[in-house]
């Protein structure tokens, strides 16, 4: 296992650098993660409220648990360490990509462009007839379920359910980068959920210098060069500060 002064040093020399951000990173704004001691899954059980069976099931649940979630995002802020994303991001340029599994929008607020939402955002709604993407009205003024802007039929919310394929092209684009990365940064993320969790490990076996930021160990962090059993905060500070 590497240095932190190694690590550093690594990600300041490479021109091509991903990131793959998980629930963690927003746990420092407020938002709960999925998997840990106080996370979502622990109250809701996801079977009932985040696959497309259950929203054939009962639309009406599944849109008031997502307007729930989506007021709530909608008052977090992004932190410190999706800030400092936004700074690596305009030190790399072209090399960068950030790939998130999250559906917070906190990456696209802070100001990261380079970003693929693989699990999409809370803050659409997406037509069950035209599959148009849509914006959903401001949390204070939303009555779910809504209704598509183009075609007047009910739209979803427009996130990926267990047991549905990724927005078209997401992953390729983010496989292919975590293929070809000379630094692979993996915070906040259980790295259990697939196909995101391979990600990390493609880039470990294409020969990248792997950095795992996670206060606690993951199926990853056997494979990282450095892993920083610290919070995203702190660890993207120390990376990068
Ligand atoms: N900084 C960094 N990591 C943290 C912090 C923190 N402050 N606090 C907790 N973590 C870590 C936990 O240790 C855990 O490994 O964040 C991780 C959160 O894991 P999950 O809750 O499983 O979230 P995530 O990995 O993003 O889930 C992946 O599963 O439920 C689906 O679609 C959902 O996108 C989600 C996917």
């Amino acid at each position: 296992m590497d240095s932190l002064r190694t690590a550093r040093a690594r990600l300041k020399s490479a021109q091509r650098v991903v990131v793959l951000t998980g629930a963690g990173i927003s746990k420092p704004s407020g938002i709960p993660t999925f998997r840990d001691a106080a996370g979502l899954w622990k109250d809701f059980d996801p079977e009932e409220y985040a696959t497309p069976q259950a929203y054939a099931r009962n639309p009406q649940k599944v849109w008031e648990w997502y307007a729930w979630r989506y007021k709530n995002v909608m008052q977090a802020q992004p932190n410190r360490a999706h800030a400092l994303l936004v700074e690596l991001e305009e030190q790399k340029g072209e090399g960068f990509l950030l790939v998130t599994q999250n559906v917070d929008g906190l990456h696209p607020r802070a100001g990261s462009k380079r970003l693929v939402e693989l699990h999409g955002n809370i803050a659409r709604g997406r037509c069950e007839t035209c599959q148009e993407r849509f914006p959903l009205p401001d949390p204070a003024h939303f009555t779910p379920p809504p209704t598509c802007p183009a075609c007047g039929a009910r739209g979803r919310p427009d996130v990926v359910w267990f047991g549905e394929l990724l927005p078209p092209g997401a992953f390729e684009r983010a496989e292919r980068a975590f293929a070809q990365a000379e630094v692979a940064l993996v915070i906040g993320t259980s790295a259990e959920v697939e196909p995101a969790a391979s990600l990390g490990r493609i880039a470990h076996l294409s020969g990248a210098y792997l950095i795992e930021i996670n206060p606690e160990p993951t199926p990853l962090t056997r494979l990282a060069d450095c892993a920083l059993p610290i919070g995203a905060v702190e660890g993207m500070e120390a990376l990068l500060g």
